[in-house]
């Protein structure tokens, strides 16, 4: 299947948009253990073409990263187009994903994200604006559809390849549904047969068996991962040992060691990129959780890492149970 970017794999392993998650320092992580393709939070293109600072900010990401999508949200034609020539022309990423997905109130009441899916005029016109307003190809992530009533994730696939999309992820839940339910796998098949651009399939990937297990069912191009990757990054390098290896052997779990110290090392982009700010320690306890849960004897760590205000702390914290002393890290 031929992919709009450069991709080195038979079937690209992704990792998910994630607001709060799927920032430059977690997808430096997770392309270091075997991610193929990495896509950014979904960001404003309102935010975008006002020119705001934050907004800005949250698109920056670092050449090993690469192949990366920056992915926006809106349900306004016009600055969706204007949002994405920004993002060509200030950070030129491998590809502009429209979010058409999000099921978040904030973003659905102004239409944007899987607000759009209950309109696909609106739909259509966004995707034509964004490809005329870039070089970079574009892609899109939907859901199956805005409720029970109109789901149908074929026709929307369809349209959005009609009106120029180069490659379509699917979670094939509705906007209702949120994250209730299974992920319905027969739509990501049926869409991976009906549609000529690359499906790329998403929703309930939990362990590397799940990822030859989705393969195999569908069919599709390429495998996105979210939630399954908290904590554990590893997860696309087994998954990648296993569709290679034609489902027979996969690389060992991580020992409790190689856990902390990822978790370490990913603490260090996160000083190194966001600086060392309460706000970057506050929203990186979640991180210091998924890494260390279920580790036996973790929850003294859990506690200690839950009450850090620096990541200078954290640092600390790490060092003192990696190596036994509080040695500095930062040299
Ligand atoms: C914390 C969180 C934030 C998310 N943010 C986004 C986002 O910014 N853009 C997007 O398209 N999807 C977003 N999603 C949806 C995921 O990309 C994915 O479609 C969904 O979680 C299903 O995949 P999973 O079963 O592998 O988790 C988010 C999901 C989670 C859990």
């Amino acid at each position: 299947m031929d992919f709009p970017y450069s991709v080195t794999q038979d079937v690209p392993l992704y990792l998910a948009p994630m607001a709060g998650v799927s920032e430059s320092p977690f997808r430096q992580i997770c392309r270091r253990y075997g991610a193929d393709v990495v896509v950014s939070e979904f960001i404003s293109s309102v935010g975008i073409s006002l020119g705001i600072e934050r907004v800005l900010a949250e698109m920056r990401f670092e050449p090993c990263e690469r192949p990366i999508g920056i992915q926006i949200y809106g349900a306004d034609a016009g600055i969706m187009a204007k949002a994405a020539a920004m993002v060509t022309e200030l950070f030129e990423p491998d590809f502009v994903d429209i979010n058409f997905g999000c099921p978040v109130k904030k973003v659905v009441k102004n239409n944007g994200g899987s607000g759009c899916l209950k309109d696909m005029t609106l739909v259509r016109g966004i995707i034509r604006a964004v490809r005329e307003a870039t070089r970079l190809p574009v892609t899109v992530k939907i859901r199956s559809g805005w409720d029970e009533s109109q789901r149908d994730p074929v026709e929307i696939g369809l349209r959005c390849q009609e009106a120029g999309a180069q490659a379509l992820t699917l979670h094939p839940r509705t906007r209702t549904q949120m994250y209730q339910g299974a992920a319905n796998w027969d739509e990501i098949a049926r869409l991976a047969q009906a549609l000529t651009i690359p499906v790329i399939g998403n929703g309930d990937i939990r362990t590397p068996e799940d990822v030859v297990a989705m393969r195999n069912h569908t069919g599709c191009a390429g495998i996105m991962i979210a939630r399954g990757s908290f904590g554990n990054p590893w997860l696309f390098a087994q998954a990648r040992d296993l569709l290679d290896g034609g489902g027979r052997t996969k690389r060992p779990d991580p020992t409790p060691e190689e856990r902390f110290a990822t978790a370490l090392d990913h603490a260090r982009l996160a000083l190194r990129l966001q600086g060392d700010t309460r706000k970057t320690a506050l929203e990186f306890r979640k991180h210091f959780g998924w890494y260390t849960k279920g580790l036996p004897g973790a929850s003294e760590l859990r506690q200690r890492l839950f009450a850090i205000e620096s990541m200078g702390e954290a640092e600390e914290i790490f060092s003192e149970y990696l190596f036994g002393s509080a040695r500095s890290v930062a040299a």
